[in-house]
């Protein structure tokens, strides 16, 4: 109800952009984006070349550090991290304390602000060695982490990491091996999960992103900073719109299939019902990650053996949408979350993981942000401004005059 015009001319020089919609809060070199034309790079590279050509630990690389690695030091990188995937005995205790039912990325945000328990001797922000150890650390550290809340959620042994194997498959042999059996990840999977996590690995100041700089401004430890990035990500609108897409699909199903009434509901907005999986601040245009992850769909859905139903009405829903006037006007395209938790279901991983496996993709975009901020120069405690609408000056009355 406040008069915002009002408010700004008696504050003197405040911008007023409610979700930061205008506000550059930073300069960085690492992602690009050009939201009309659908176009995302990191470091200059194309994410389609990266999606098809690179892994996700190359690409991990090229953002934290800046260049594609020669091949000498992608080994060494994948070396060092090989070398700290495991978690202190007592950390593995940390999951004990949680409920059984309870959400993955809550438990994985908790673990991660742990490790700056385990860790002290990487708090200074401004210490390169203690920097790039906490990095190797937290990108060693967090698959086994997502692994084990996971393993808590279906009450089954924990398993230590096995450093022969490549940081895919070994997540994957965390998540779904089982003790005293063999177990040999299908390559598709393989190839198909470290291709979404190439896609996840930055998105410049998203939510999570802007999130860790803020706490990292501070001058917060890295542990610290992404564990709070984790929090941000956890949020539907956010992170949180690939289980919301699936559950969006499975209830269309549920109620037999009739995509057309499912949008006109988003139309009406009734009782906030969006169309999720759609929509996003920066692209006004066809989210180029959502195009490459829906060529990718059918073919490996149909390839594991997992085409179903679902992907029908997802690729229905998209067709109605994109015909339809009310998400023209509004330049709604599906974003990278529409076709994602379709893949992550048919690779065996239940709905609540489905932000965890993209906290695990983003992880090296924190990272490599959290490095920029800390590294420059115009960084300063990051401090908003507001607008006051409360009650001007009032007397304080004691609680028994009340
Ligand atoms: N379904 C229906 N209508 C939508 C949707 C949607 N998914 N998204 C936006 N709109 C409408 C809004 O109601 C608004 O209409 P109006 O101008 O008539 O009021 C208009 O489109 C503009 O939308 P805003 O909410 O102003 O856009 P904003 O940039 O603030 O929000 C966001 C972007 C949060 C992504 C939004 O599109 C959304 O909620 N999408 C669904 C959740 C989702 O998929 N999130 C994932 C984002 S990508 C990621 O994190 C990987």
């Amino acid at each position: 109800g406040a008069d915002i015009s009002k408010l700004l001319s008696s504050t003197g020089l405040v911008t007023y952009d409610p979700g930061f919609a205008n506000t550059a809060s930073c300069a960085s070199e690492i992602t690009y984006i050009d939201g009309d034309a659908g176009v995302l790079r990191y470091r200059g590279y194309p994410i389609d070349q990266l999606a098809n050509g690179s892994t996700f630990i190359e690409t991990s690389y090229l953002l934290i550090y800046g260049e594609l690695p020669t091949a000498q030091q992608l080994g060494e990188f994948e070396d060092k991290i090989r070398r700290h995937t495991l978690l202190h005995e007592d950390l593995k205790r940390f999951f004990d304390g949680f409920p059984r039912d309870a959400h993955p990325m809550p438990v994985l945000s908790s673990a991660v602000s742990a490790l700056s328990t385990f860790y002290q001797d990487s708090h200074n922000p401004f210490d390169a060695e203690q920097v790039e150890l906490s990095t190797v650390r937290l990108l060693a550290k967090l698959p086994t982490i997502a692994a084990y809340a996971y393993k808590k959620s279906v009450g089954q042994p924990f398993l230590y990491p096995d450093n022969s194997l490549g940081l895919v498959e070994n997540f994957l042999r965390m998540t779904f091996g089982l003790p005293a059996e063999p177990y040999e990840p299908d390559p598709v999977i393989v190839r198909a999960l470290d291709m979404l996590f190439v896609l996840h690995a930055d998105h410049e100041q998203n939510c999570s992103t802007s999130t860790v700089r803020l706490v990292g401004s501070s001058q917060a430890n890295l542990f610290a900073s992404v564990s709070a990035g984790i929090n941000a990500l956890f949020g539907p609108l956010h992170g949180g719109a690939n289980q919301s897409v699936l559950e969006m699909l499975e209830s269309i199903r549920h109620s037999g299939g009739d995509v057309g009434s499912f949008v006109q509901k988003v139309k009406a907005r009734e009782a906030g019902v969006k169309l999720m999986g759609f929509g996003h601040r920066v692209y006004k245009n066809y989210d180029p990650r959502a195009a490459i992850v829906k060529k990718t769909a059918d073919e490996i859905l149909t390839g594991l053996g997992k085409r179903d139903d679902l992907l029908d009405i997802a690729l229905e829903l998209e067709g109605v949408a994109l015909s339809d006037d009310y998400f023209i006007e509004r330049k709604l395209y599906p974003n990278v979350d529409f076709y994602t938790g379709l893949l992550y279901r048919a690779m065996g991983f239940p709905t609540k993981m489905f932000t965890v496996l993209f906290a695990i993709g983003r992880l090296p975009g924190w990272i490599a942000q959290w490095h920029e901020m800390i590294n420059d120069p115009q960084t300063k405690i990051g401090r908003p401004r507001q607008l006051y609408t409360g009650p001007g000056e009032r007397e304080f009355v004691p609680v028994g005059k009340r």
